[in-house]
């Protein structure tokens, strides 16, 4: 069981509509994908050496949330291919020993989905209590939820006089799932896919699946939680929208559906109330993986991050396995986070080096290998709602025009600045990209990186984070500064694995007292 293959896996998060334009349309498609599946993994020292790719949402949506409003879970959407050209995407990633994984989106459909059309036909259709509908009056919302999006979560429907509830925007009604037909309906949809050759599912906004039985308001909120501006702005403790324990019945049988098959898996997009309720979704027939955004929302301080790592390693059920990532589609780029206060590539060096050397199975999202700035977009190219664009640009393949993303004039999103590429990089040993090679690979080569137990050290400097990992026969010693001055620290002895300062010689190293450059990060293999 420890051996399964997500634990070992690098994943590596796509987002459609942005990687790569195979019909000159302006817009990335699956096809497009398939043509740049060996700069992902061709079993070479080329390339990137990713073992799975989570896809963000294919299917068709009329994109008013960029795929995660579906309106139909079982097809492909037009502009990024078909069902053959996801068969073909499956298959030549597999040729590579490459996984595909899919977003399952179960939370909501799209208003266009044909099961909404129907609930909202009229108060007596079959499918009316699929959806969440409430009686009341017009001008006054059943209760004081809000969207995660802003505003009220109640929609006024005025052909049947019914508000119904939509926890994102309100093109993204939430299905019933105290409704058994609904569970049924998506139980299908997970084994659609499967049956395709899928290896599983990002499922969005999981815990998010049940709401309070009797509707009650959320509490006010006391102390802002997660230290975002979305919080601010939603001022209120979701104790009744999400996260209820209802929701683990719900999970445990999509489990049961994933586990017909025997090898697949599912990563839950969880926002707990604490690590401690994120640990009750990894407990045993539930998801196998969950990411921890806590960790991604550190800002850069050794300690921040070493508290997260602590606290799960602490609380995770036994047998359960962490999950570690620093961007995607929601938020801006990690590079152009940590860059306030200190050198950016220094830190996405350094960031990559903990992301890959902790415990646990690593998320990439497509261009931080090459260290892809985000973009500023200009007001009048913007696509998203609520301002997510600049962290979903296309991906940065050369600096021609159209960034060897497209040939059409005019992509989806505009381009960021194309100095950073894929091209310029593949061939220079000294580039972002070829030090995210190297450290896949050391990771892969190293037993106790892929699956080691973790010690954390105690004694080193406060902006330090440094940790063992150990497995038989196999020890290896991760060594972050986060500082901006030389520290030192206590080393093992053993040979230089990999520096993310070029200065540092390779070669071995004594125990002793080692010292670290500002942002350096250093793995040791223990002799
Ligand atoms: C998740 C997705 C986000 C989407 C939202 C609603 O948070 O990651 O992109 O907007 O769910 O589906
Ligand atoms: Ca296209």
């Amino acid at each position: 069981m420890a051996d399964e293959w997500w634990r070992r896996a690098v994943f590596y998060q796509i987002y459609p509509r942005s990687f790569a334009d195979s019909n000159g349309d302006g817009i990335g498609d699956l096809d497009g994908i398939v043509e740049h599946l060996d700069y992902l993994n061709d079993g070479t020292d080329r390339s990137l050496g990713i073992d799975a790719i989570w896809l963000s949402p294919i299917n068709p949506s009329p994109l008013k949330d960029w795929g995660y409003d579906v309106s139909d879970y079982c097809d492909v959407h037009p502009e990024l291919g078909d069902l053959a050209a996801f068969d073909r995407l499956v298959g030549e990633a597999r040729r590579r020993g490459i996984r595909i994984i899919l977003d399952l989106v179960p939370n909501h459909t799209s208003d266009q989905h044909p099961w909404f059309l129907e609930s909202s036909s009229c108060r007596s259709n079959p499918r009316r209590d699929w959806y969440i509908w409430k009686a009341g009056s017009p001008d006054r919302p059943p209760n004081n939820w809000v969207s995660m999006f802003g505003g009220s979560a109640w929609k006024w429907h005025e052909p049947t006089g019914e508000w119904y509830l939509h926890l994102f925007l309100p093109e993204q009604p939430d299905l019933n799932y105290r409704n058994p037909e609904v569970v049924a309906a998506m139980h299908d949809v997970l084994r659609f896919w499967l049956d395709r050759g899928a290896a599983g599912y990002r499922v969005d906004v999981i815990h998010g699946l049940m709401k309070d039985a009797e509707f009650r308001d959320n509490p006010p909120l006391e102390r802002v939680e997660w230290g975002s501006q979305t919080d601010v702005e939603l001022k209120q403790r979701h104790l009744y929208d999400v996260d209820l324990p209802e929701v683990h019945e719900i999970i445990r049988g999509f489990r049961r559906v994933i586990d017909e098959y025997g090898d697949r898996m599912m990563v839950g997009e969880v926002w707990p109330r604490d690590n401690q309720s994120l640990a009750m979704y990894l407990r045993p027939g539930e998801l196998q993986q969950a990411f921890n955004f806590r960790f991604l929302f550190c800002p850069w301080k050794a300690s921040r991050f070493r508290a997260q790592v602590e606290e799960m390693e602490r609380i995770l059920p036994a047998g359960s396995w962490p999950t570690w990532t620093l961007s995607n589609h929601d938020f801006p780029r990690h590079i152009t986070r940590y860059a306030q206060g200190g050198d950016a590539q220094a830190r996405a060096r350094l960031a990559a080096v903990m992301l890959l050397g902790l415990r646990g199975t690593s998320f990439l999202y497509y261009g931080e290998e090459i260290g892809m700035p985000n973009a500023e977009v200009a007001r009048e190219h913007r696509r998203d709602r609520v301002g997510r664009d600049g962290c979903r640009t296309p991906m940065q393949w050369s600096n021609e025009p159209g960034g060897g993303f497209t040939r059409s004039q005019r992509p989806w999103l505009p381009l960021g600045d194309c100095a950073v590429n894929v091209a310029d990089q593949m061939n220079d040993p000294h580039s972002m990209l070829s030090f995210y090679r190297r450290l896949i690979r050391i990771r892969r080569a190293s037993p106790a990186l892929v699956s080691g137990a973790i010690r954390i050290a105690d004694d080193a400097p406060d902006d330090c984070f440094v940790f063992v990992r150990e497995a038989a026969g196999s020890r290896a010693m991760v060594m972050l500064n986060f500082g901006e001055e030389r520290r030192e620290i206590r080393a093992a002895s053993g040979r230089i694995a990999l520096s993310s300062d070029p200065a540092r010689e390779p070669g071995a190293v004594k125990s002793g007292m080692l010292a670290l450059s500002p942002n350096e990060a250093l793995i040791i293999e223990i002799a």
